[in-house]
């Protein structure tokens, strides 16, 4: 039913459907959002290796979120992957028709909204969705037009892989782990993207781009392009606007993170929002455990807490856990807690963000 992409009809809609009209006390209220906050900005240009560390812990531990600038990924490399998808999803609706599903379980796959054989109502976004590791096992499925697509999303992808490995190793050091832990613990990871496309929307105050969600893999590293604003994140008990530095990226703490580092990391409730006039892209890659992964912290962390917040489980269990919910549903993780955690836990705390939206 690929004509339901957003991407070849939405220009010929003058008013926003109702089946994308949110429930009045779940709209995002965006003049309640804070709009001149910022994320922790890490410079890994710095020979300050001290001070990386120290800025990622501190960014994990309070936002869940931050940016990375001199991340030694080519500026090159970040403007063809965001010319080629926007190109991409100007493609007309017969070569789009081709790659449309909506089965999860595809390993490429344009689809719409968020899952739409689940959900009740709609969120104002088109995605293709790639497997990209290893990129020869996944390459030939991949869109021959635009012509430049396989190359250039296989670079954009090597290089992507290359900062987030980096990354783990940073955030090893800095639960005080050695720097290949987390590489090593995660097993040989699968990296998934999502190339959204959210286009302009006639009534961005009753929708979503995407609605309040945590990310359930272990690090997402987020493109996106800077002159349109969008994402958003939960700190304090509010919505905060975050906007980026041109060649910078995004980086966020998913669930396994947050389990990994026995809840001392936080992987934040996040949404996208739309723009009225004009249209949004971002380039989501997601780092996952594989399958048969347990996910079960580290000793030292588990003594330091003196206890174990979340149950062991494999990363395959909770995957098909996560994708039989509605995205804002309860944080997935609350469904991994130990009984014990939950006693002492304020119930308040942990309550789901996603519902307060
Ligand atoms: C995601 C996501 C945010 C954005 O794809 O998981 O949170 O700004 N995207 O597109
Ligand atoms: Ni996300």
């Amino acid at each position: 039913m690929a004509d339901q992409l957003l991407s070849t009809v939405s220009r010929k809609l003058r008013s926003l459907p109702a089946s994308y009209v949110r429930p009045e006390s779940q709209r995002p209220r965006l003049h309640e959002v804070i709009s001149d906050a910022a994320i922790p900005t890490v410079d890994l240009g710095s020979p300050d290796q001290h001070q990386i560390v120290a800025q990622i812990a501190d960014a994990c531990t309070h936002y869940g979120f931050f940016q990375v600038v001199n991340h030694g990924v080519g500026n090159k490399s970040m403007r063809l992957m965001m010319e080629v998808a926007q190109e991409f999803f100007q493609l007309p609706a017969e070569e789009k028709a081709k790659l449309y599903s909506d089965d999860p379980a595809k390993k490429i796959r344009l689809s719409t909204s968020f899952n739409i054989r689940k959900e009740t109502v709609r969120n104002w976004r088109d995605y293709l969705r790639l497997h990209c590791y290893p990129l020869e096992d996944f390459t030939p499925e991949w869109p021959s037009n635009p012509s430049s697509f396989k190359e250039v999303v296989s670079d954009y992808c090597k290089e992507v892989r290359g900062l987030g490995f980096r990354l783990l190793g940073l955030i090893s050091l800095s639960l005080g782990l050695e720097e290949e832990y987390m590489v090593k613990v995660l097993g040989e990871q699968e990296q998934h993207m999502a190339i959204n496309y959210y286009p302009k929307c006639p009534a961005p105050d009753l929708t979503y781009g995407l609605q309040a969600h945590t990310d359930p893999n272990a690090l997402t590293i987020l493109l996106q392009d800077h002159t349109v604003d969008g994402l958003q994140i939960r700190k304090d008990d509010k919505w905060i606007a975050v906007g980026s530095h041109p060649h910078s990226f995004i980086i966020n703490i998913g669930d396994q993170l947050q389990a990994l580092s026995n809840g001392r990391y936080k992987s934040v409730w996040h949404r996208a929002i739309v723009n009225a006039n004009k249209d949004r892209m971002s380039v989501a890659s997601f780092l996952c455990p594989s399958n048969r992964v347990l996910i079960s912290p580290p000793e030292k962390l588990l003594s330091e807490a003196g206890r174990a917040m979340y149950k062991n489980y494999t990363y395959e269990e909770y995957y098909d856990r996560f994708w039989s919910r509605n995205l804002d549903d309860e944080h997935c993780l609350e469904l991994f807690k130990n009984a014990s955690s939950l006693e002492s836990e304020n119930q308040a705390s942990s309550s789901s963000g996603g519902n307060q939206s």
